[in-house]
């Protein structure tokens, strides 16, 4: 085991009506607020005048901006730093999911920035202050709510690419898994993909004598499939959409990942599909996991055998552990087709045209790799497009 630090500060409050405590958590931290969310999802469910009313009744003053859209545009970002510069906000309450989330973090990290934002997150310059951020979570999926990275694109030249910082870890995050019924099955399930493939990042690692960790991962892991099976069948299972919901964060707090190395290859990639043609994040996974796998899984098949064994129950062949190993990799790959993901690049009109485009954005032009389960070069990436063609 690597040596860690952990320290997530984001306080939970999970369960049925937690949002209704939103005023009053919000003006312990604040005198003036900004609401932010998405493109009119809470409008439609009455959360957003739940919020208000919370907001109202504790005294909080206010300024809202909303239309963030999935894969969450700089141009909104700095939108919203000029807006809680010039009211003097000082604390975001972000209402829905990974985008708005993300959208209040570089918001939040810009408002005291001297340059231009999207110098933190082309690396080219550095932010120690931020303001605080509040979350009421609207989908399970990104675990931003008590995440310290926020990825934003920006239209110009099509980049996303994220920043992170333990200083953007939420302060609170309202957790109600009813908000989640009104889900579209295609985001519920958008959103199982990427808390999957956020322990699937940690759980495919070099470092060895991790079992704790690696039995937390395949812990969750098990305990999400198994919860996706129940809401595909009945949506509004209280229990199913609570267990998930309380994965989607466990998935991505950094629990999982401590005392060892974790990948992100594959994000990485998937970070230049949905920068370039504007998929669901988790879309982009379910297409790009098990393409990455096939590329890899010969550099340590025990692991992959040991994740065929203990998250879907595939018998040890010891006479032929790459039989277990593949075994585990196709049963990853139905899974997905069964919640209703794509497995494959064509199933989302994406074809060979810009791959070379993706490939040398993740690679400087060639220059670097991508990952450290197999540190990947342009064509190994190459490669990788092309298994999920
Ligand atoms: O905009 P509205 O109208 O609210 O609709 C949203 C959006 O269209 C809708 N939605 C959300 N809650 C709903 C709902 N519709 C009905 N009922 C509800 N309760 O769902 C759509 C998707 O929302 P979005 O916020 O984009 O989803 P998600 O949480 O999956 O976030 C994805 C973003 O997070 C980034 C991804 O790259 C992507 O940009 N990620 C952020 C991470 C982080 N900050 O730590 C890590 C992840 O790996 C990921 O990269
Ligand atoms: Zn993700």
């Amino acid at each position: 085991m690597l040596n860690f630090e952990f320290e997530n500060r984001t306080k939970i409050i999970f369960g049925k009506k937690v949002e209704e405590q939103v005023g009053a958590l919000v003006s312990a931290n604040a005198k003036k607020v900004l609401l932010h969310y998405g493109g009119g999802s809470i409008k439609k469910s009455g959360l957003y005048d739940r919020v208000i009313n919370s907001l109202q009744e504790a005294g909080v003053e206010y300024v809202e901006l909303g239309g963030v859209v999935a894969n969450p545009r700089v141009s909104l970002v700095r939108e919203g730093i000029k807006l809680c510069r010039e009211e003097q906000v000082d604390f975001i309450l972000a209402v829905g999911g990974g985008s708005v989330i993300d959208s209040a973090k570089g918001i939040a990290a810009g408002f005291y920035y001297q340059g231009d934002v999207w110098e933190l997150y082309m690396r080219e310059g550095t932010f120690d202050e931020c303001l605080p951020i509040g979350v009421v979570l609207t989908i399970p999926a990104a675990g931003s709510e008590s995440s310290g990275g926020s990825v934003v694109t920006n239209e110009d030249g099509l980049w996303k690419r994220d920043i992170g910082s333990l200083k953007l870890r939420p302060v609170f995050a309202l957790l109600n898994p009813e908000l989640t019924y009104t889900l579209p099955n295609y985001q519920t399930a958008c959103g199982i993909s990427d808390m999957l493939a956020h322990v699937m990042e940690r759980y495919f690692t070099r470092v060895i004598k991790v079992d704790l960790t690696d039995r937390l991962a395949e812990a969750i892991m098990k305990s999400v499939i198994k919860q996706a099976h129940i809401i595909n069948q009945s949506p509004d299972d209280y229990d199913a959409r609570a267990e998930i919901m309380w994965a989607g964060t466990l998935a991505h707090n950094d629990l999982v990942g401590t005392g060892r190395q974790g990948d992100w290859a594959s994000h990485g990639i998937e970070h230049e599909l949905s920068g370039i043609y504007d998929i669901a994040h988790g879309a982009g996974l379910s297409i790009v996991f098990p393409a990455w796998m096939k590329h890899v899984y010969k550099s340590d098949i025990p692991r992959f055998a040991q994740f065929a064994n203990r998250v879907f129950d595939i018998e040890i062949n010891t006479m032929n552990l790459e039989e277990t190993a593949i075994k585990g990799i196709e049963a990853m790959e139905s899974f997905y087709g069964l919640i209703g993901m794509p497995t494959r690049l064509s199933q989302v009109n994406i074809d060979e045209t810009r791959f070379n485009e993706m490939a040398n954005k993740a690679t400087n032009d060639g220059t670097t790799t991508m990952g450290s389960f197999v540190p990947l070069t342009k064509a190994d990436i190459m490669a990788i497009f092309e298994l999920a063609k």
